[in-house]
């Protein structure tokens, strides 16, 4: 029999968003579909008001806050946002097409705790518009990395990456498209395997364990 305390907890996730929020929205419907055992969102986040993530995490009936960061300074708008994580127990922090730089006290409350995904097979291309820098230095492989947060901007460890061919018949539109059709399949994948646990952070390198080593 479990017992209380036994009872495996589901870890809970805290979206940031800036924008149209489809990543949000693929990992939404990955837990909908039951493709993330044990994997639920506590709470959406956003920076910006009119943020479409955030108007389609409310038709979805979860629980939503907006910390409007214009005009305000970073570490006050962050201790706000930090604050609020940890109000709703987030253990694993998101983020989704989040236009913000974090504080280093953002990044120290948890401690590679935080994922981000970046339209770029990284450390190619990291920064504003990498389907569009990808596309005009004429890479022929173009993709998606999913990294844990580090101080360095599109830095840290990274968990996995999703490659496609760039293809003579893309422009910087259509390659945009496609690399995102990976991102809703990359990010999924990747929160399956943090939330697992069953890895380690080895210098900057992210190694997958089999479940026993972990224990
Ligand atoms: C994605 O391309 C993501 O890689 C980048 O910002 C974009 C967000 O798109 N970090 P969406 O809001 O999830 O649709």
């Amino acid at each position: 029999m479990q017992t209380e305390s036994s009872k495996i907890q589901p870890v809970r996730l805290g979206i940031l968003l800036s924008g149209r929020g489809s990543n949000f929205l693929a990992i939404a419907r990955s837990i909908q579909e039951g493709r993330l055992p044990g994997v639920q969102i506590a709470v959406v986040l956003s920076n910006v008001a009119e943020a479409g993530g955030i108007a389609a995490a409310r038709e979805l009936g979860l629980p939503t806050g907006v910390f409007v960061s214009k005009g305000r300074k970073r570490a006050e708008h962050d201790a706000a946002v930090t604050a609020c994580l940890r109000e709703h127990k987030v253990d694993l922090v998101i983020l989704a097409g989040y236009m913000r730089l974090l504080s280093p006290e953002f990044i120290a409350a948890f401690p590679d705790r935080i994922l981000n995904i970046h339209p770029s097979l990284l450390p190619a291309f990291p920064g504003l518009d990498a389907q569009t820098q990808a596309f005009e230095y004429g890479a022929k492989v173009a993709g998606c990395t999913v990294h844990f947060v580090d101080e360095h901007l599109d830095h840290g460890c990274i968990v996995l990456q999703r490659a496609i061919p760039v293809l003579e018949s893309d422009d910087a539109h259509s390659l945009a498209e496609r690399i995102l059709v990976e991102e809703h399949l990359a990010y999924s994948e990747a929160i399956a395997r943090v939330a697992s646990g069953e890895y380690a952070i080895e210098g900057r390198r992210y190694v997958r364990l089999p479940a026993e080593k972990t224990r």
